[in-house]
Formats: structure tokens, C-alpha cells, sequence
């Protein structure tokens, strides 16, 4: 496995607290990996750490070798790091493809397999959608557009905060199709989710997540087969 994203032994804290106490994980090029754990064991702590919104304090991360530690959240961007958090963040006063295209715009970045094209026949719900103001997108359609923001810029890895929670079944069911595809055109997909059954249609590995710490990690098969893990780091 080439490594693309390499996490080391990092520790970030809020202030006085200190929330990652040394976590360490690997994403192999093309490969879908899915960072598991309960509420408020340091999931998107992890991700704000890997884009350089809360810095981490000490430890190492590298895109395909490059050190990111010091480096500004758009420099980070640029290198091809893809962030869609979980609160989403689209422009509510804009529309659908005006979102999508002012990602373009601010990716300063051409070429790679993602248009807008590309993007409507991913998420066929978007294109009817493209003169919706963002303000009057179900949760559900925001967190579409949100993906696909995040692809219009080409990103080399994406890392998608909770990008199941909240979805209606039918909804999720779409959402691991769309996942595969996004993974096919040969980005690589880092997800922080708490629900187990879609991590494991998506990802080949996870990683579980406790105390700002790595617990456990495997192929999703183990951790799925593990019932004292599942019940101990992810049973509701
Ligand atoms: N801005 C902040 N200031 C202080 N503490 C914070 C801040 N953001 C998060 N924390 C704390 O850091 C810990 C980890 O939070 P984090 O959001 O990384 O967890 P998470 O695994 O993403 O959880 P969730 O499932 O709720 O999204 C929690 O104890 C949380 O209260
Ligand atoms: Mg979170």
C-alpha cells in the first residue's frame, strides 16, 4: 500500500484541553477508510488537525510524503486535501451550481476528472436542484451539494465528516453507491461516521476512535466480526 495521507502520533488540544493524545493512521492511495468511534472521542478534531484549522501541538502529517504540520488550511487545500465538514457550509443565498462553481473558483485548479457535468450524473438530484437557493435544500440535499463542492475541486483524498447522519435509509442506501463511485474516478476517501453499517459497504479498513485515542484498528470485516469492540467503541 502506497500511503497517501500519514497521520503520526499527533496531539491537539482546545486551549487547556488537550482532545488528541497521539493518533496515528494511515489512508493508502485509493483507498476508502472510515474513522469510527462514539460522540465527542476527537473524530473531527482529527479531521480540523489534518487541515490545519486546529493545529496540532506536535506529530507529523504528510500528503504522498509532503509535511502539512505549519502549513495554512489553504495551502493544505491546494495540495489537494478535500474537507467537507459536517456542518456543511454551503452558501445559502447562492444557488446549487453557483455553489458548486465558486468551489471550482476557489480551487484554482483545473483539470481533473470532476465537472459539473461529472458531478450532476453523480448526483442526479443536484442538477434538478442547480436554481435552488441553498437556504431552501433539505438537510439531506445540502449534504449532496456539500460532496459535491468538495469534488469540484479535485482533491487527491476527501475527508467527509459524518456524511451519513441524518440521512434517511433510502437516502444512506444512495450515498454508498455515490461513495463507490466517487472512489472509482480515483479519489481517495477518509470518513468519519458512527454508523457501522454503512462503513461497511464503503470502506475496505476503519479505524476506531476512543478518548482522543486509536483503539482498535482493521479490515471492516474484523471490526464488524468483533462483537466486543462493536459493543465496547460503537454500540448505541
Ligand atoms: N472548539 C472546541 N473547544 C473546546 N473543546 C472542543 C471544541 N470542539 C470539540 N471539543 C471537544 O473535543 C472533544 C472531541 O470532539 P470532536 O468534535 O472531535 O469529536 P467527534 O468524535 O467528532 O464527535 P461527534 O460524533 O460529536 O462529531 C469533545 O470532548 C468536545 O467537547
Ligand atoms: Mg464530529
Amino acid at each position: 500500500m502506497t500511503a497517501i495521507l500519514e497521520v503520526k502520533e499527533i496531539i491537539t488540544r482546545y486551549g487547556q484541553s488537550q482532545v488528541l493524545h497521539g493518533v496515528s493512521l494511515e489512508v493508502g492511495e485509493g483507498e476508502v477508510v472510515a474513522l469510527l468511534g462514539r460522540n465527542g472521542v476527537g473524530k473531527t478534531t482529527t479531521f480540523r488537525s489534518i487541515m490545519g484549522l486546529t493545529p496540532p501541538r506536535s506529530g507529523s502529517i504528510r500528503l504522498k510524503g509532503v509535511e502539512l504540520g505549519g502549513k495554512k488550511s489553504y495551502e493544505i487545500a491546494r495540495l489537494g486535501v478535500g474537507y467537507v465538514p459536517d456542518d456543511r457550509r454551503i452558501f445559502p443565498d447562492l444557488t446549487a451550481e453557483e455553489n458548486l462553481e465558486m468551489a471550482r473558483r476557489l480551487a484554482k485548479k483545473s483539470g481533473g476528472p470532476w465537472t459539473l457535468a461529472r458531478v450532476y450524473q453523480t448526483f442526479p438530484v443536484l442538477e434538478g436542484l442547480k436554481a435552488s437557493k441553498g437556504t431552501t435544500l433539505s438537510g439531506g440535499e445540502q449534504k449532496m451539494l456539500a460532496i459535491g463542492r468538495g469534488l469540484m475541486k479535485n482533491p487527491e483524498i476527501l475527508l467527509l465528516d459524518e456524511p451519513s447522519e441524518g440521512l434517511a435509509p433510502l437516502v444512506v442506501r444512495n450515498l454508498t453507491e455515490i461513495i463507490l463511485q466517487i472512489q472509482k474516478s480515483g479519489v481517495t476517501l477518509l470518513l468519519a461516521d458512527q454508523n457501522i453499517k454503512f462503513c461497511r459497504k464503503v470502506a475496505g479498513r476503519g479505524y476506531i476512535m476512543e478518548k482522543g485515542l486509536i483503539q482498535y484498528k482493521g479490515t471492516m470485516d474484523e471490526i464488524w466480526q468483533n462483537e466486543e469492540i462493536v459493543r465496547k467503541y460503537l454500540a448505541v
